[in-house]
């Protein structure tokens, strides 16, 4: 089987190796020619995917920025960014032109799936009328569905193959054509009822995550006027084995996905006049979680006398959680921006972000950035970094991650 993978992001080029590794012949497509020049010379720029995993593949997987290239597919999923504007509503731009050029290649026969996390209606209003512009009917000539990736950058436990993966076709046989693609490389295909439905199961999950994480964050909040440890408290809740599941607070809420994806219900709710109070509150909560954490590093120099001004802090971990070097959306770049503004010499040191080009910085040693900072910040835990080292060795240190929990000294303060 040929298939054809539009998009060699996060999303997109796992997925194509896990076809290939299944033996399918695969045409990875992208538009950044910096990634099909390095795919083709078996060099992986996405964590999740160590070089080592493309060499074995040889042949069977070749990036290319020619959509022609993809007439030979049997099946072609679409992977690209779903990003919002910047009056924060939903920008389908690479997506429209990503099927506009698809359609020009599409032949009879063909499968093609949308992966992109989106709003329900988009796979059926959006896309299938611009595949349809090629002559082809969709459900018959070709089939459309709609199969959300549930992937989460990092994670080991769980991988395509064993997280279950949801499929909805526009019509019956696009949804078993979809079923049977995916039954190649993972171990249980969840069938729904429409690609309406599997687009608004992917937001479902998302939000549910954006609104806990809100409610943790804003706990800390009154926790910290309350005088009580939230750490305690999220750790005693969770020894309840059933009704409860954990979400750790935390400077706030970054990644491509869980501060974005709840607007894209949003907008398609306010367009039948109905005002999700939830993902409103959830995304207004979390985006004031910097602030409240400027405000901490704010309250802990003056406790030792110091003003922000001035200041040298240390910010340990930039991307927007550990063991990843994603900075889109990461908290830790409105509390670099925001320490900055107030006149602080602002240092970060993070393996997995080298340089932070908008704010003028680049990661230093942590050695060296230990060396003279008037405070420390976790930003973000990474798991190369020794943290009983660095509350020994800094004078000052404020923990917004909890991963200083198990250790006990003076000069340690957490969220
Ligand atoms: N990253 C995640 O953890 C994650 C998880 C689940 C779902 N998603 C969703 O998956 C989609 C892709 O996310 P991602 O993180 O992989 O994005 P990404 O930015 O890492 O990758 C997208 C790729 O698409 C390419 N591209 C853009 N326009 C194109 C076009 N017209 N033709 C061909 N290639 C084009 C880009 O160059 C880029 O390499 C988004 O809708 C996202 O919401 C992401």
């Amino acid at each position: 089987m040929q298939i054809g993978i539009i998009g060699l992001g996060y999303v997109g080029l796992p997925l194509a190796v896990a076809f290939a590794e299944a033996g399918c012949e695969v045409v990875g497509l992208d538009v950044d020619a910096g990634k099909v020049e390095a795919l083709n010379n078996h060099r992986s720029y996405v964590e999740d995917v160590p070089s080592s995993a493309l060499e074995p593949l040889g042949a069977r997987l070749q990036a290319t920025g020619d959509y022609a290239e993809l007439a030979g597919c049997d099946a072609v999923v679409l992977c690209v960014p779903t990003p919002l504007s910047d009056s924060r509503e939903p920008d389908l731009t690479y997506l429209l032109e990503s099927a506009q050029a698809l359609a020009q290649v599409l032949r009879s026969g063909q499968l093609v799936v949308l992966e992109s996390t989106t709003y329900p209606g988009t796979t059926r209003d959006r896309l299938l009328p611009i595949l349809e512009a090629s002559g082809l009917t969709a459900g018959s000539d070709f089939h459309l569905a709609f199969s959300p990736e549930r992937i989460d950058p990092g994670r080991t436990d769980y991988t395509v193959k064993t997280t279950p993966k949801l499929v909805g076709g526009v019509t019956a046989a696009s949804t078993e054509r979809a079923r049977e693609l995916y039954e190649q490389i993972c171990d249980t295909v969840v069938v729904l009822s429409s690609p309406e439905a599997a687009e608004l199961s992917k937001l479902l999950e998302n939000i549910f995550r954006s609104v806990n994480i809100a409610l943790v964050n804003e706990l800390s909040q009154l926790c910290d006027r309350l005088g009580i440890d939230v750490w305690e408290v999220v750790e005693a809740a969770s020894t309840k084995p059933f009704g409860f599941m954990r979400f750790d607070p935390g400077p706030g809420m970054g990644g491509h996905c869980l501060p974005v994806d709840p607007f894209y219900l949003a907008f398609r709710a306010r367009q039948l006049d109905f005002y999700p109070e939830f993902i409103e509150l959830a995304g207004k909560v979390n985006q004031a979680q910097p602030g409240f954490c400027v405000e901490r590093i704010e309250r802990a120099l003056n406790g030792v006398r110091k003003p922000v001004n001035g200041s040298r802090i240390l910010v340990l971990g930039v991307s927007y959680k550990g063991g990843v070097g994603d900075v889109r959306e990461s908290p830790a770049l409105k509390i670099v921006g925001r320490l900055q503004d107030l006149g602080a010499e602002v240092s970060y040191h993070d393996s997995f972000v080298p340089e932070l080009p908008g704010h003028g910085l680049a990661s230093v040693e942590l050695e060296d950035g230990l060396r003279g900072a008037d405070v420390v910040a976790i930003v973000t835990a990474h798991p190369d970094v020794d943290y009983e080292a660095v509350v020994a060795q800094a004078p000052l240190v404020i923990d917004f991650r909890g991963i200083t929990r198990t250790i006990d000294a003076d000069n340690l303060i957490r969220l």
